[in-house]
């Protein structure tokens, strides 16, 4: 279907669920739904891309709108307390090799990131790393464990243009999403440890491995059934 709008021939190319526009200079897609829930756009991608640009440049070239655009790409990660949404996150890995110096991740939230009913639960990551918000924003509730006592800084907030520097030290629950879906970030991490993630209890202190945790063993069937292109 082709139609004049402003002087321009714009074609409109639905494709399943994908909205394609094209204008006399070329391809230039607006809205992209890579699943139903799962919409990502222009601008996403070219924030994102300037994202890389200084902290992977490597990767500039590689990362492509198509590969952006790709279902493959993303993992939509369940939310285990409530696994009727279809993720509280979506998340495309755009470095993770040898010899994982860096591992850089986009994020696309949804909502909270909380893993036991109305209780706090954090988690820590087994790498430093520095989380680039290039759109929206949420806040995150922080734990600290030292000399056997839980140090809680609740209610930080997380805007667009802000870096959430996380240290391997340190539990954290994204608590609330502000502009679901189109909150946008970018992690940055360094040298990961094996096996270094795990779970606080903030009541006890109390250090849990991820890999000894019933959250991962609820969690990792529906990863599976959310992505079949994980199931390799
Ligand atoms: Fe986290």
């Amino acid at each position: 279907m082709v139609r004049s709008v402003a002087g321009l021939n714009i074609l409109v190319a639905i494709i399943y669920n994908r909205h394609i526009c094209r204008n006399n200079e070329g391809v230039r897609v607006i809205r992209v739904a890579v699943t139903p829930d799962l919409v990502l756009d222009d601008e996403m991608y070219e924030l994102a891309r300037y994202a890389l640009s200084w902290c992977a440049p490597e990767q500039v070239e590689g990362f492509t709108w198509e590969r952006f655009v790709t279902r493959e790409s993303w993992t939509l990660v369940p939310d285990v307390e409530n696994p009727d949404i279809p993720f509280f996150k979506a998340e495309f890995v755009i470095k993770l090799a040898a010899p994982w110096q860096q591992t850089v991740k986009l994020n696309v939230w949804h909502s909270a990131d909380v893993r036991r009913d109305g209780a706090p639960l954090p988690h820590s990551h087994p790498w430093n790393f520095r989380g680039y918000v290039l759109l929206g924003g949420y806040e995150e509730d922080r734990y600290e464990l030292s000399g056997g006592q839980v140090e809680a800084q609740p209610g930080q907030v997380h805007l667009a243009g802000m870096v959430n520097n996380v240290p391997l030290t340190t539990f954290h629950e994204v608590r609330r999403v502000l502009v679901p879906d189109r909150t946008l970030s970018l992690m940055d991490c360094d040298l990961g440890i094996k096996n270094a993630w795990g779970y606080l209890d903030p009541d006890t202190g109390v250090y849990t491995p991820c890999i000894k945790s019933e959250v991962d063993a609820r969690f990792k069937p529906l990863m599976l059934a959310r992505n079949p292109h994980l199931r390799k």
